[in-house]
């Protein structure tokens, strides 16, 4: 683990529709890279429990199960992505969402982040998972609110019934987890977000996992992915061991 800690992952992309494993994967990577999870779903979450101005312009569009504008996002990413916890690498979940945040993201890197030679270049992954899975996967989703940690009714219940298996917290469901949210969250991936898979793929960026399996089998395939694309970028001499 110390290993870990001591190197360079550089930014991790996960990129996937809702219900891939995006939050459940994170938190193994955090766990193993020791690099923060930047999640814009929590993000914005926690500005409508805040109650600020941006918690307010949002809160119509994510009860509907649109994607918030790209031009309330980029203040927030850009804040959060300048904190010192992020300068050996983080992990993006849920950005960018639209080409044009894509585009975004590319500029921004490329401004604060590459000019310093240390750091590595992203890491753009896909979790590909078939429609009637994520389905399933949105509707038996529970959380603990106290702790973050994500379950499933169906294929990752607690021990005991709504309640965490960490610290006895009573689950809770997301908001935007009932059924015609879901519909909608998912047509949005379609139309939204499905460019930007092409966006990196046209730029031979694009590396996909298969994500309908166990999750331990989601994240050995990730972590391997990571591992190869840090040590390719090391063998390229853009990174320092
Ligand atoms: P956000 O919070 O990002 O939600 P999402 O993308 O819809 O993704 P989810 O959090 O629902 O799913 P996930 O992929 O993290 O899956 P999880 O690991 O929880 O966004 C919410 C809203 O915020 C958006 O609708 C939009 O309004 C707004 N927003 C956010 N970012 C934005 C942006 N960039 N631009 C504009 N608007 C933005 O897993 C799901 C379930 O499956 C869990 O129960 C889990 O236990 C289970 N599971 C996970 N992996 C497996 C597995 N391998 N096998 C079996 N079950 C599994």
């Amino acid at each position: 683990m110390a290993n870990e800690a001591a190197r360079n992952v550089g930014p991790v992309i996960l990129l996937g529709a809702p219900g891939a494993g995006k939050g459940t994967q994170s938190k193994a990577i955090v766990a193993h890279y020791l690099v923060p999870q930047i999640s814009t779903g929590d993000l914005l979450r926690e500005h409508m429990r805040r109650g600020t101005d941006l918690g307010h312009k949002v809160r119509a569009a994510m009860d509907r199960g649109d994607l918030v504008a790209d031009e309330l996002m980029y203040d927030m990413v850009a804040t959060r992505l300048r904190e010192p916890d992020c300068r050996r690498g983080f992990i993006l979940d849920g950005f960018p969402r639209t080409s044009r945040q894509a585009e975004w993201l590319d500029a921004f890197l490329k401004k604060e982040f590459f000019e310093n030679s240390e750091t590595l270049q992203p890491v753009v992954i896909h979790l590909d998972v078939d429609y009637t899975q994520l389905l399933l996967r949105l509707t038996g989703r529970r959380s603990c609110p106290t702790c973050g940690r994500i379950y499933n009714v169906h294929f990752q219940p607690p021990r005991y019934d709504e309640l965490c298996d960490l610290d006895g917290s009573k689950l809770i469901l997301r908001d935007d987890d009932r059924e015609e949210v879901i519909r909608q969250r998912l047509e949005e991936y379609e139309m939204q977000t499905r460019p930007v898979l092409e966006y990196y793929r046209a730029q031979g960026r694009l590396v996909s996992v298969t994500a309908s399996r166990a999750p331990e089998e989601v994240t050995a395939q990730i972590f391997g992915v990571i591992d190869s694309h840090v040590a390719l970028q090391a063998g390229r001499g853009t990174a320092r061991e």
